[in-house]
């Protein structure tokens, strides 16, 4: 998660600056590429209770309101979907502030068994980011990554000219996502990564190497606020798409 940049900061230091409930335990992998491998987050769940990267909710809240709730009356009606959830508090406290209606999925079973039985009152589904076709097209308004994308990314390389095998990666996870969202809806992605080097992934191109495969417009928001400052991608599917025919 820090290799794409020699100027971000690291995992181990985040980790330093935002653990709770686990603060006496070291997680830290002996090679960042660990956060690449499945085997590593479930062997981390199976000891860690709860753990929050990049920040909480309530430090959030005020960035990712005004894109939470604009297409709704109610907080409760918005359909969200959080990849990525690992351990965090991220969806117990977005659930009590009112958004009832989120589902969680993460490729660790470990985790998603665990947190089923913490918070019965939400949807926890074990699946591959990459290949989400359990969920149905334009299933929900949001999803939310906060770290995760991150993950997927250690072994990318160069940031200037990412490795080809990442690059597909990030376009399976983002044609998954563009496919699960609801005309009118949004990617939120919380990161590690600088826009410039992050925008590569966001928006992959067609086979020209010129035009963009997925339609969904593209902003980003720095907040200096939370930690060492951390941006907040905002990618909208236009209100009426047909699905992207060509793959990366
Ligand atoms: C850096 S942690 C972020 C956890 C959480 N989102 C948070 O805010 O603290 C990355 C999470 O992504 C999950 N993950 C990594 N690759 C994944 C994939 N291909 N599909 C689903 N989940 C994945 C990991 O199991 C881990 O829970």
């Amino acid at each position: 998660m820090s290799s794409q940049n020699t100027t971000e900061t690291t995992p181990s230091q985040q980790q330093q600056h935002t653990s709770s409930s686990s603060e006496s335990q070291n997680f830290e992998p002996e090679n960042t590429h660990d956060y690449k491998h499945k085997w590593y987050w479930d062997q981390r769940f199976e000891k860690e209770e709860n753990y929050d990267w990049l920040g909480t909710f309530q430090q959030w809240k005020p960035y990712l309101e005004p894109y939470l709730t604009a297409h709704h009356d109610s907080k409760q009606q918005v359909k969200i979907l959080i990849v990525g959830c690992g351990n965090s508090t991220l969806s117990e406290d977005m659930y009590k502030d009112g958004y009832h209606s989120i589902t969680n999925m993460d490729y660790s079973h470990t985790v998603i068994e665990k947190m089923k039985i913490k918070h019965p009152n939400m949807e926890w589904v074990e699946m591959d980011m990459m290949d989400m076709k359990g969920f149905a097209d334009g299933t929900f308004d949001i999803v939310l990554d906060k770290g995760t994308m991150d993950a997927l990314v250690v072994d990318a390389g160069d940031p200037w000219d990412p490795e080809p095998h990442v690059r597909e990666q990030t376009c399976k996870m983002c044609c998954e996502v563009y496919r699960i969202l609801k005309p009118s809806g949004r990617f939120l992605q919380i990161s590690f990564s600088q826009p410039h080097f992050r925008k590569i992934f966001l928006n992959p191109k067609k086979q020209d190497g010129e035009t963009n495969l997925l339609d969904w417009s593209y902003k980003s928001i720095h907040v200096d606020e939370i930690g060492f400052g951390y941006p907040l991608f905002i990618l909208q599917k236009p209100p009426f798409t047909s699905l992207p025919s060509t793959t990366h």
